[in-house]
């Protein structure tokens, strides 16, 4: 299959011709690219998972552009959900419905739920407008890789597997959007994002994290199933410091110099504040530490950049879990495969 480049957004109406007739394309959204398809064509669904080599009981999230599109998908809207989509829609929020049947139960992994995000990116936006479809897209990623947050990685990941990439430039949130579960009592984060927990609860009287997220251990099962699987893993292997920051950049140096004396390629993930203090051929600061958006955005370009530059061992700082940054080591422990140091 010959994957079409649209980076031009004259030619938009290309890449809806396509989702119309049932194909897959990749498009920007403001959290990272997503691999879009009709939510409601059953064969382009499982194109997905085939193009992404995604286990089908993860389920997908579908993305509207306004809100009667909601209505037909859910068979109840809780209070408590119109009033998150009042503050934080169109966003990097995604909300859990029980689902009407109009929805394919492949899309929803076969739960009776079904996740919906009115994302707040144009372009994401304009396709769904001009395709009057709801569109299901995780995303545009092999499964198991970091999220690409530029047309260039999905393009090493999916090219000849789907139909077109639309061009939008860089998604500026960096991680993935924020699921919010309201289906079962108390609203739960089963993952978080860009909307922090703090942000909810200045609407919501409480809101908690799934237990899943917040054990060490593997043993409680987290509710988004997609939270299961490995993830945002580069081919190098991550190791996360933790502990004051005097002791973490002796150890990593300590390290480092250890690889040099055995050719292992070893770098350095790390932020402003540190990176004049690591002796690494491989140093990459994801910005201030004062500026946790700004490390969110640079994560996951930063694990594929290792790649780029064939490192084996990264080592990583643990960055603060104020705000978003419980979105960024969520996805930093993920990559590592929780391997954590404490020194
Ligand atoms: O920011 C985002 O959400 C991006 C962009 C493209 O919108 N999309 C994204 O999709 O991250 P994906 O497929 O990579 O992650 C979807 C997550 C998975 O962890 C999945 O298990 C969970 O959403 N999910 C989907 N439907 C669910 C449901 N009914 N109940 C619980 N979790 C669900
Ligand atoms: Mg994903």
């Amino acid at each position: 299959m010959h994957t079409l480049m649209i980076d031009d957004q004259e030619k938009l109406y290309m890449a809806a011709d396509i989702l119309r007739a049932g194909g897959l394309v990749a498009v920007p959204t403001e959290t990272v690219y997503g691999l879009c398809a009709n939510a409601l064509d059953e064969h382009a669904v499982s194109n997905i998972y085939k193009a992404k080599g995604r286990p089908s009981d993860n389920p997908l999230i579908i993305h509207i552009a306004d809100l009667e599109m909601l209505q037909p998908l859910v068979a109840h809207i809780p209070d408590s959900a119109s009033l998150l989509m009042e503050h934080f829609w169109p966003g990097p929020l995604t909300l859990i419905f029980e689902s009407t049947s109009l929805v394919p139960l492949s899309v929803r992994g076969g739960l009776s739920t079904v996740a919906i995000r009115f994302p707040s990116h144009p372009t994401m936006q304009d396709l769904i407008r001009m395709t009057g479809l709801p569109l299901a897209a995780p995303s545009a990623n092999t499964s198991g890789k970091p999220s690409p947050t530029n047309a260039k990685r999905v393009f090493e990941d999916l090219n000849g597997k789907i139909d077109a990439i639309v061009d939008g430039g860089l998604s500026t949130v960096g991680v993935e959007s924020t699921i919010v579960d309201l289906t079962s009592g108390t609203p739960t984060i089963l993952r978080p994002g860009g909307i922090t927990q703090d942000m909810l609860l200045e609407v919501l009287d409480t809101i908690i994290m799934d237990p899943a997220l917040l054990s060490v251990d593997a043993t409680t099962k987290p509710k988004a199933p997609g939270m299961k699987y490995t993830h945002y893993a580069p081919n190098a292997e991550v190791m996360i410091y933790k502990g004051d920051d005097e002791k973490v950049v002796e150890a990593i140096n300590a390290a480092l110099l250890q690889d040099k004396a055995h050719n292992i390629y070893s770098g350095v993930l790390c932020d402003d504040e540190t990176k004049s203090l690591f002796h690494s051929d491989f140093i990459i600061s994801l910005g201030s530490r004062h500026t946790p958006c700004e490390i969110a955005m640079h994560l996951f370009e930063a694990l594929r950049t290792f790649d780029d530059l064939k490192v084996q061992k990264v080592y990583a700082l643990s960055f603060s879990t104020e705000g978003v940054g419980s979105a960024i080591m969520n996805r930093l422990e993920k990559s590592a495969g929780h391997h954590i140091i404490y020194v």
